[in-house]
């Protein structure tokens, strides 16, 4: 595999990225991951920073994150808007209680080498993009990387984790049956962050991708074109239908979990009441042993947290083809990898 030299990039969205960079991270994740299981010393970024800004809760997020900096020898600083300033868009500033982002991106790079933001949802007031834009804001004032812990378009470490893991269970992923489904929860706040990367990473690798929703959760058409075009480009399939059953017949990897009923006109906020209307109407929407066994023997996949009897049964989270733990903990060896070469 070839390699390329990532050093000074932010990490937002994998579709800045070309197959040969995402390798890289790969390659070196799996390294990494190879020294911490033999106990090998891999302070590659001693004395080094991240700050870590959550506008939204987090437990593998944050803690893979700051694990993650510790075991290569550097320090993640935690951060969180109220505590601190609350970072703002020029327009939206409140006198002594939010910082422009200009300021307070510029202010942290000089004290460190890295700055990792996640926003999405409330934050934003759920105006699709706009989580995008203020993690863009951030690194276009920012000298050092910027790395996106998830804002309300890209998951893109959820998806270097999730790649990690497929490969790991199944070696080469092309032309493999990947299924990134829609399942019922009892929230409707769950951004389509997961689902887009998700699809998008798996594109790069020449799977073929079933999209499964029920009318009414479409994602970003945008996503959707690109995750088309990388079909084309790497040799993989993409597909959209609005059956789960149909979905899991013959599937090797299925990913079941909830998003929103979310405009992407960036304009429209979501609507509670009617996002929670197409939920009920939904609710079998929800992974059992009974759809499981429509698969070619798939992997149960999930980004967690997983609502348990909504998304999911617990004899399918808890059973034999569930590697949501090796995923999550893939969290922390796929940022290792991305840090060491961006910072
Ligand atoms: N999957 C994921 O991002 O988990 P957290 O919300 O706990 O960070």
């Amino acid at each position: 595999m070839a390699s390329t030299d990532l050093k000074g990039r932010d990490f937002i969205t994998w579709l800045d990225f070309d197959r040969e960079d995402i390798e890289t991270i790969l390659d070196t994740a799996f390294d990494l991951k190879r020294k911490w299981i033999r106990g090998e010393p891999h302070h590659v970024l001693q004395d080094k920073t991240l700050f870590m800004l959550f506008y939204n809760t987090s437990l593998r997020t944050r803690n893979s994150f700051e694990a993650g900096m510790t075991q290569l020898g550097g320090h993640a600083h935690f951060l969180q808007p109220g505590a601190v300033y609350t970072p703002a868009l020029p327009g939206e500033e409140q006198a002594y209680s939010t910082e422009r982002i200009a300021d307070v991106a510029r202010v942290l790079a000089e004290m460190g080498h890295g700055i990792a933001i996640r926003i999405y949802g409330k934050p934003t007031g759920w105006l699709y993009g706009k989580g995008n834009l203020i993690v863009r804001e951030f690194a276009r004032w920012s000298r050092v990387p910027v790395i996106n812990m998830e804002d309300d378009k890209y998951h893109p470490c959820q998806a270097l984790a999730d790649v990690m893991t497929m490969m790991e269970k199944l070696g080469d992923l092309k032309g493999r049956k990947f299924v990134m489904s829609w399942a019922y929860s009892g929230s409707v706040e769950k951004p389509l962050a997961v689902p887009q990367s998700a699809i998008i990473g798996a594109s790069y690798f020449g799977m073929d991708i079933t999209l499964a929703h029920p009318k009414g959760l479409d994602l970003d058409p945008e996503v959707l074109q690109a995750v088309e075009r990388n079909a084309k480009r790497y040799g993989g399939s993409f597909k959209v239908v609005h059956d789960m059953d149909e979905a899991f017949k013959d599937a090797d990897v299925v990913y079941p979990k909830s998003w929103t009923v979310q405009p992407t006109d960036g304009k429209t906020p979501m609507d509670p009441e009617k996002a929670k209307a197409i939920f009920e109407a939904n609710k079998h929407w929800i992974t059992t042993k009974e759809k499981m066994e429509l698969t070619n023997g798939a992997l149960y996949m999930h980004c967690l947290p997983a609502d348990r009897g909504m998304e999911v049964t617990d004899e399918v989270i808890d059973g034999e083809s569930s590697v949501i733990v090796e995923e999550a903990a893939n969290r922390l060896h796929a940022q290792k990898g991305l840090l060491a070469l961006i910072l």
